[in-house]
């Protein structure tokens, strides 16, 4: 492999038609083609977000990978809420990276966690795009500090496994921006991933593969995307398309299938050679920056102590969901039970794409039996079996009934969720169900860890003490899992997404996966939290929540001042206290709340977030600086971030569901308002609405001074005559009025309307 820079615009010069085209395709399943003839290497890319997995042949998608550190999964790494902890896995993966000549990692996932059903949730960060955009974006800043480049994927709304490679995704406009969009926005802006990986499924009625609007004007013209676009792995349906559309890399070879379609259009002159020339120098623009990292050597990473840094992220990642009584910590002194076969054999990563073939793994059932020399363990089930085992059960309930507290390991297995399907229910194994509540029943302590990709109904909450969420916390997990049940991690990781109580109750319920074409998403912004706030639902575990073995306690916050003009910086600061007896960390979420909105908006949405860590009694100040984006909305017709005029509250919490204080300011907006289209169907609302022909109100509205009609009627009238079209002027007025009055009014609207422009211009 050569290491040297190429001089681009001396190589594109020299660039055959066949060798242009030969560049924006694989030359195998996972690299870059090569043109030896003028020095051009080929860079390899791998997959993927949980550790490096690079295949032992570079021409088949599973035929093993090369060892490789299996971190934490997505989910966890989220629910750390620590951009430096996930920057530091990041840096690790990107290290592993270098030392196999790797490239280009196929990571991160960041689509939205829309349903908790999605198969492929564990790879993806949150249902909310702040919160997404902000973790994963620091995994992106981690790999490439190393030199490394991450394709961020998958480019736009693969929310569902079921028909991804097909499926249309029927996503208004406002939705799109404020939700699925988002996150993929901050990152490209923030952090400049090398790479986006679009997706395989169509976004309204368009391949995303082929369209010029998401690829071209939206990514790079909008969010200023600068590196190159690859497809997933055959995700392409038109070469020609896609190329045009600003799709520079066709992954896996198809190879010379698409190279010959492609050099046929050529032929035709039906090749925009300009647009091919664009994407072959994007790739060459890659191929040097791999060169640069190349020539500076493979490093050696140290097996133990990236399995350590495995273990601090998922003990930081762990969710401590529920614990009554202080259950937890458990002391190593009383007699404990540990119950089931995920503590001895963990399931600790997601199935597919993102595979690992981990140097090594450790349950915590090992771990926990180092600590607690009385420990007692039963196996309660046998891992994948579907139903349950009368004896491992009894036996399992004998021993719980024998000890202080009793601790079952229980959750999904591979079968359950992966890459590839989606989840039918949110239910866990009913023989999983059933031990948890045969084993409550014998002993009163009893703790549940889950192991588990995303939500899951918890039948038996109430029934037990403590609950532990693990999700697939990546080789050390379980490690981690028993720092967190010995104390010797106090735990401070929190839901990146809600657990609703039922199924029925999440916002995508009635249109996932949809139909074999296509899914609408009739939920629109409200999505995971945003729709439990608005409807005021009781949910399971709400988003942003995770206990502590300590207390924390917030002041009242401040804001900077009472009033803000939107291109101003909001400054706002809480004071947080850990008023318990153990160090720990606690992640303060800033929600912000338009409090009038004359669009319906969520009732609060993710800001940001800091997490601090406090020794007993010991305060800090956490400061939050917000921008005009914070506080607006996407407006479609003006196809802009607007921000609207009035009061916005900022509410500093515990969890979403856990507001400990709140600070109210004025916003003014220097969105100017949006002058109506002024035609024949104009509505005469917005004729009066909009300041500069608001007078024309005198005009326009009927006069109902000095009539007997009751408030009521009034009412009607005015509130349906702000809905009439300008044009029913003519047709209630029983000949009173003609076209050319109507005409007149809307010449008159526009010179109104003109003014006003000028006006500001001359301002
Ligand atoms: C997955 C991608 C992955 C690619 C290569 C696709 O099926 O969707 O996430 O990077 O395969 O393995």
């Amino acid at each position: 492999m050569s290491h040297k820079h190429i001089d681009i615009d001396k190589v594109m010069s020299e660039l055959t038609l066949e060798e242009k085209i030969s560049l924006v395709g694989g030359k195998d399943f996972w690299c870059t083609r090569d043109i030896p003839r003028l020095g051009v290497p080929s860079a390899m890319m791998c997959d993927g977000p949980t550790g490096l997995r690079k295949s032992l042949n570079m021409d088949q998608v599973d035929s093993g990978s090369v060892p490789a550190t299996c971190f934490p999964t997505a989910v966890v790494l989220a629910s750390t809420w620590n951009r430096a902890m996930v920057e530091k896995v990041g840096k690790a993966i990107g290290k592993e990276c270098r030392a196999e000549n790797v490239s280009l990692l196929l990571a991160p996932g960041n689509n939205i966690k829309r349903s908790p059903l999605c198969g492929r949730n564990f790879e993806y960060y949150s249902e909310d795009p702040y919160a997404a955009g902000q973790l994963a974006g620091a995994y992106v800043k981690g790999v490439q500090s190393e030199g490394v480049g991450t394709s961020l994927k998958h480019y736009c709304a693969n929310n569902q496994e079921t028909n991804r490679f097909s499926v249309n995704e029927q996503i208004d406009e406002r939705t799109l921006r404020e939700i699925y969009l988002a996150a993929f926005e901050s990152i490209v802006k923030e952090a400049q991933p090398w790479s986006i990986m679009a997706c395989y499924n169509r976004v309204n009625n368009e391949y995303v593969v082929s369209s010029r609007h998401m690829l071209t004007d939206v990514l790079r013209g909008e969010f200023g995307f600068k590196g190159f676009v690859v497809s997933d792995w055959g995700a392409v349906d038109d070469r020609a398309n896609a190329l045009h559309a600003g799709m520079d890399l066709e992954m896996p070879s198809t190879y010379g299938v698409t190279d010959a379609q492609l050099k046929k259009r050529a032929g035709e002159g039906k090749l925009d050679l300009e647009q091919l020339d664009v994407c072959a120098r994007r790739i060459l623009e890659f191929v040097n920056r791999a060169a640069e990292t190349l020539s500076r050597g493979a490093p050696k990473w140290d097996v133990d102590a990236h399995h350590g840094l495995a273990r601090e992220a998922a003990a930081e990642g762990i969710v401590l969901l529920k614990n009554e009584h202080a259950v937890l910590p458990l002391h190593a002194s009383k007699k404990i039970a540990v119950i089931g076969e995920f503590a001895e054999k963990p399931r600790y990563q997601g199935g597919g794409s993102s595979f690992v073939n981990a140097t090594k793994a450790s349950g915590a059932l090992e771990e926990l039996k180092k600590l607690v020399p009385t420990l007692q363990y039963a196996a309660g089930y046998a891992t994948g079996a579907t139903k349950h085992d009368e004896a491992l059960r009894a036996k399992a309930v004998e021993v719980a009934a024998g000890c202080d507290a009793a601790v079952v390991f229980i959750g999904l297995s591979d079968a359950d969720e992966s890459e590839g399907f989606d989840r039918a229910h949110m239910r866990l194994p009913e023989h999983h169900n059933a031990l948890v509540e045969a084993v409550a029943a014998a002993n009163k302590h009893t703790v549940v860890v889950l192991t588990n990709a995303s939500a899951v109904e918890m039948p038996w909450a109430s029934k037990v003490q403590a609950i532990v969420e693990a999700y697939l916390p990546g080789q050390a997990g379980g490690l981690a899992v028993a720092d967190v049940l010995m104390g010797k991690v106090n735990p401070s990781g929190k839901l990146s997404e809600s657990f609703p109580k039922r199924l029925e109750d999440t916002s995508a319920y009635l249109s996932f996966p949809g139909t074999v074409t296509t899914t609408t998403y009739s939920d629109g912004v409200y999505v995971g939290y945003r729709c439990y706030d608005k409807r005021r639902m009781d949910v399971l575990f709400p988003f942003g929540h995770g206990l502590s073995y300590t207390t924390f306690e917030y002041s009242a916050p401040r804001v900077a001042k009472a009033a803000y003009v939107d291109n101003e910086a909001v400054h706002a600061e809480v004071t947080v206290t850990n008023t318990g007896k153990m160090a720990g960390s606690e992640v303060v979420q800033l929600y912000v709340r338009d409090v009038l909105s004359s669009i319906d908006r969520p009732a609060k949405e993710l800001k940001g977030f800091e997490k601090v860590h406090l020794a007993p009694g010991e305060s800090k100040t956490v400061k939050f600086t917000l921008d005009r984006r914070a506080f607006a909305y996407y407006d479609v017709a003006r196809k802009d971030w607007v921000v609207e005029e009035g009061d916005f509250e900022l509410l500093f919490g515990s969890s979403s569901r856990d507001v400990r204080g709140c600070a109210i300011f004025f916003l003014k907006s220097t969105s100017s308002p949006l002058p109506p289209i002024f035609t024949r169907n104009t509505l005469i609302g917005d004729i009066c609405s909009y300041p500069p022909t608001a007078s024309m109100s005198k005009k326009l509205r009927r006069d109902f001074s000095g009539t007997s009609m009751s408030p009521v009627f009034l009412h009607m009238f005015r509130t349906m005559e702000s809905s009439f079209p300008i044009r029913m002027k003519v047709t209630l007025a029983q000949g009173e009025i003609d076209w050319e009055d109507v005409d007149e009014f809307l010449e008159e609207c526009k010179e109104l309307a003109d003014l006003q422009v000028d006006t500001s211009s001359l301002l």
